[in-house]
């Protein structure tokens, strides 16, 4: 196998009282889905928080496309390829959904906005392209006919579809979602199953998955890590681990079957 596209190793971070994260790490090769699991307070969210940057971890080693990025923000991690998008929705709400996107293009791109806005011919050029791939992604997410709503006027599904058009815009070599069909009706998590596997196989983007949805994970993802209490208790096909005793046993009491059945 060619070397992953994301490796993160010995990550322990603690708040007080608390460590979220004891030791795990976690790897998504080139092309993958993978899912992160696990009961609630396990790290997930935490995980996910320092792979992107958003949050320092006290120790652990994270490298993006064969890269050393232990040191780099989250915004030089977004410009080198990382998209995310968050457990609880994070879009311009007073925005339009096409605003959305433009705008989050701009963050990743590495012409400023200033640049664009003073006019140099070549800016102006690929304004109108990004224009025309907002369009494109708007039509490709099912969103056209709403694109110059403003987010908030959108349902939650919609709005799921928005945060996934506004990663997908910045081309990003790795998208990673936090939970991103909590909210949606079966029919939409349907939708949302087929277009992460989309976003693989047509746009070649790997994916980092958080989900209590088991059937999200079980249908998606190709190989799923365990958390529980901080610690990768398991690893491997969605079948398999979440028939692991081990991993049923973490579960037990806190809701695994509440949630896998919701
Ligand atoms: N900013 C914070 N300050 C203090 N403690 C925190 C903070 N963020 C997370 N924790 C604690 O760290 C542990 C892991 O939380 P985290 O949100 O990563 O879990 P999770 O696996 O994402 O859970 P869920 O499935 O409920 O989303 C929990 O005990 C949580 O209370
Ligand atoms: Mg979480």
């Amino acid at each position: 196998m060619s070397d992953p596209i994301l490796s993160v190793e010995g990550v322990v971070k603690r708040f007080a009282g608390v460590t979220a994260v004891d030791g795990a790490g976690l790897s998504v090769g080139a092309g993958e889905i993978v899912g992160l699991i696990g009961p609630n307070g396990s790290g997930k969210s935490t995980m996910v928080n320092m792979v992107t940057g958003e949050m320092p971890a006290d120790s652990g080693t994270f490298r993006f496309d064969g890269r050393d990025i232990t040191a780099l923000p989250a915004w030089r991690r977004a410009r080198l390829g990382m998209a995310r998008s968050f457990q609880m929705l994070r879009l311009f709400g007073s925005l339009s959904v096409e605003d959305n996107l433009l705008l989050a293009r701009h963050i990743s791109m590495k012409r400023s906005m200033w640049e664009s806005v003073l006019g140099a011919r070549p800016a102006r050029e690929e304004e109108e392209a990004v224009r025309a791939r907002a369009r494109e992604l708007l039509g490709w997410f099912d969103l056209a006919p709403f694109a110059d709503r403003k987010v908030t006027a959108l349902s939650i599904g919609q709005q799921r579809m928005v945060e996934l058009a506004r990663g997908v815009i910045a081309d990003p070599r790795l998208f990673v979602l936090d939970e991103p069909a909590a909210g949606l009706s079966p029919p939409n998590v349907d939708r949302l199953i087929a277009l992460i596997r989309r976003m693989r196989d047509e746009f070649g983007i790997s994916i980092l998955l958080v989900e209590h949805d088991m059937r999200v994970v079980r249908d998606l993802c190709d190989r799923v890590v365990v958390l529980d209490s901080g610690t990768k208790i398991a690893e491997g096909p969605p079948a398999a681990v979440t028939q692991d005793p081990v991993v049923v046993e973490a579960y037990i009491g806190r809701g695994w079957k509440r949630r896998a059945q919701a």
